[in-house]
């Protein structure tokens, strides 16, 4: 049932071209601009929004930290994103203009539906962005949106990221519209470029073999840093959350700026730094982070579209010029760099020490 892969991790990371198209299919209409996600949220209702608060753990967290960058800058929304379980719906906002957003893959995280039940209990709209059909957290939402990704039995999050932030563009595109935030042409752009992720993955995804041989390579440094800014920010969160939960080894994703506010202490010729400078990551100021680490000798892989790296990098990952969505692409990249590097140390893939697939404990 692997489909001929060893493990289901890898097999769920190939297979994200697929879930990509599936998240989109009869959801768009990429000529007129339009999104239908079939939501019971009025015109005046999304209009009247003054907040939108995204509630998560893990990988789905990072995914709301993406989405939050997409919807504060085309729905022209307040957003604020929030560790699940730090979660407490303060009494001084508007619940009644407040949408409270949960992503959450298994939909059944006791650390999300808890801050949701608070948000309900306050009186503001709830909405789940998740993969599982009939889970707990689809019974207690006004709305739900599936990611459509299909099972995921590796524990550690891979394609569903990439179908949460997929589908979180869609809701943002959908929100743009509603609120009249974006012109028609521009909402035809943001899903034209959406379009062109599953592609853009499976270019990433034949380029498997370089990855494989840098994972080989690095798989014994003292520490991994991965960094990035503004879209590339919580791909370098999830890159480094992946490779620590599945190769075991000591990793750290950082704001490219916030390096030298300490954690550039740390780098040494030992600590690979991955850095990813795609469109919409402010990648030429995370060049200055690049160069800051390399001359303190560590190793730079480039995660990058940028089709004249100048050699800055020691390795670069190419990611296809498609605009918008590249960090995610990108991202792709990481995941198979983590799959590698555990895979090189024999570690259980699938079923990582100490780690569940669905946190039902508080
Ligand atoms: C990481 C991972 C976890 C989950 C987190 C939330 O690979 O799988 O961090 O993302 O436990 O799970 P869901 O999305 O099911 O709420």
């Amino acid at each position: 049932e692997k489909g001929g892969y060893e493990h289901y991790m890898r097999k769920e990371i190939h297979e994200q071209p697929r879930a990509v198209r599936q998240a989109l299919s009869g959801r768009i209409d990429e000529l007129a601009g339009t999104v239908d996600l079939d939501l019971s949220l009025s015109e005046e209702y999304c209009r009247s929004l003054d907040e939108i608060q995204i509630v998560a753990c893990g990988t789905s967290y990072y995914a709301g930290l993406y989405a939050a960058g997409l919807l504060e800058e085309y729905a022209d929304v307040r957003v604020s994103v929030h560790i699940a379980s730090e979660y407490e719906f303060k009494g001084n906002r508007d619940p009644w203009r407040t949408l409270v957003v949960a992503v959450t893959q298994s939909g059944e995280t006791a650390d999300t539906l808890r801050a949701l039940r608070k948000a309900a209990g306050s009186g503001a709209r709830t909405l789940a962005v998740t993969n599982t059909v009939g889970s707990t957290v689809t019974r207690e939402v006004d709305d739900t949106v599936y990611i459509r990704a299909g099972p995921e039995i590796g524990v550690a999050a891979s394609k569903t990221f990439v179908s949460q932030v997929t589908t979180l563009t869609l809701v943002t595109v959908y929100l743009g519209q509603q609120r009249d935030a974006l012109s028609s042409n521009e909402r035809a752009s943001i899903l034209e470029e959406l379009s062109a992720v599953p592609s853009a993955i499976q270019q990433v995804l034949d380029a498997e073999p370089t990855v494989q041989r840098e994972a080989k390579a690095f798989a014994d440094s003292e520490s991994f840093f991965f960094i990035g800014r503004r879209l590339g920010h919580p791909v370098a969160l999830e890159g480094a959350l992946k490779l620590k939960e599945i190769s075991y080894e000591h990793a750290e994703g950082f704001a490219g700026g916030e390096l030298k506010h300490g954690p550039l202490a740390l780098v040494t010729e030992d600590t690979p730094v991955i850095a990813v400078l795609t469109d919409e990551t402010n990648a030429s100021e995370t060049l200055h982070n690049v160069k800051e680490v390399e001359s303190r000798g560590a190793p730079v892989i480039g995660v990058t579209s940028d089709d004249d790296p100048n050699a800055v990098f020691d390795t670069t990952f190419d990611v296809p010029s498609i605009g918008l969505m590249e960090p995610v692409v990108g991202n792709v990249y990481l995941q198979l760099f983590a799959y590698h590097v555990a895979k090189e140390k024999g570690r259980d893939i699938d079923k990582p020490r100490n780690l569940a697939k669905s946190v039902t404990v508080e």
